[in-house]
């Protein structure tokens, strides 16, 4: 059993409750790799931002949940010998199972996500209960969900979204002693939120996606003020990133994201934690097509990865600054 106050990391109870005051999002960037993690601390340290590394299903798949939490406490360190001691969470994205949790939480991850989005509203409720009452024990918080966003999501693909129902919120919350909730509002994971028919052509023939729904979230605010809420698929899909992807051998076809503004109007609001993996893909995979076209004798992983880190730390602390307003915070 390791727990995350010795690794230097925090929970985001603190976080939540000044970036609620301070009407901001603290940003939660997914991480896979060293490269990735490199260029989250790096962007936050220099934007002196709280941030939150996610660790996905997916991702402990791929790099091993044991090194990915070592590759946290290296963050912290790492944050500290850049110059700032920046709040730093580590947190389960999407955890599908009590185990799963426990799992996370038993090895120093300071905050766990229980998606019991997917399943009937009352166990929903138990399985989330369950994750609370024992992390809470380590004083690590958590994050549910209610509604379902479109696209796939823990594993389960859902044609349309189903919008959070207001009515729920408070009853949820009381239930199960959830630290905060994520909601369906309109936005959903990958790099394409919206099918084309969904949305309307610019001058450009850029689609513009519909607006979310502020509404919802309005109503929902009003039945449990001050609570911290989450946006997960909150990547805006910068079109300069599908160009250079597409001009450069890819084969990105009606990728459309959450504009930037709304985002930004959702960040002031009691929104506190917003969701961005897609954004960084496209970062980095137009960062290595190019070169790969530019330069195609270049065989030294260094010399694409190195750029691609580059744009990813660009990428970062534009959120930071520019659409969640963190920078400054931490
Ligand atoms: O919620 C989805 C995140 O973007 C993680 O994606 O499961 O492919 O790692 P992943
Ligand atoms: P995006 O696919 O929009 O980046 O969403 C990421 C996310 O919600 C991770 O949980
Ligand atoms: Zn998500």
């Amino acid at each position: 059993m390791v727990s995350y106050k010795e690794l230097g990391l925090v929970n985001t109870r603190e976080m939540f409750a000044k970036a609620i005051e301070g009407g901001y999002a603290v940003p939660a960037f997914n991480f896979n790799n060293m490269e990735q993690m490199q260029a989250i601390i790096q962007a936050c340290v220099e934007a002196s931002s709280p941030v939150i590394l996610q660790v996905s299903a997916g991702a402990r798949k791929y790099a091993n949940q044991t090194l990915l939490r070592y590759m946290a406490q290296g963050a912290v360190e790492y944050a500290k010998e850049l110059g700032k001691n920046i709040p730093i969470t580590l947190h389960l994205d999407h955890g599908n199972s009590f185990e799963l949790c426990k799992s996370c939480i038993d090895m120093g991850f300071s905050s766990v996500m229980i998606d019991g989005s997917s399943l009937p509203y009352d166990e929903n409720v138990a399985l989330t209960r369950k994750v609370v009452e024992y992390a809470h024990q380590f004083d690590v918080t958590v994050e549910g969900e209610l509604g379902v966003l479109a696209g796939v999501e823990d594993e389960v693909a859902s044609e349309v979204a189903h919008y959070t129902k207001p009515e729920d919120v408070e009853d949820f919350v009381k239930k199960t002693g959830v630290d905060s909730l994520a909601i369906s509002i309109g936005t959903s994971h990958g790099a394409n939120k919206f099918k084309p028919e969904q949305c309307t052509r610019n001058a450009d023939g850029i689609l513009v996606p519909p607006e979310l729904r502020f509404d919802i979230l309005e109503e929902i605010e009003k039945r449990i003020p001050g609570f911290p809420i989450v946006l997960h698929g909150s990547s805006s899909v910068p079109q300069e990133y599908v160009k250079i992807i597409n001009t450069h051998g890819g084969a990105l076809k009606d990728a459309v994201g959450i504009p930037e503004e709304q985002l930004r109007k959702a960040a002031k609001s009691a929104v506190c934690k917003i969701n961005i993996d897609s954004d960084g893909r496209l970062a980095m995979t137009a960062a290595v097509r190019k070169i790969f076209v530019d330069s195609p004798a270049e065989f030294d992983p260094r010399k694409y990865l190195g750029p691609a880190r580059d744009e990813l730390k660009k990428l970062y602390i534009h959120k930071c600054e520019s659409v969640l307003g963190s920078a400054g915070k931490a």
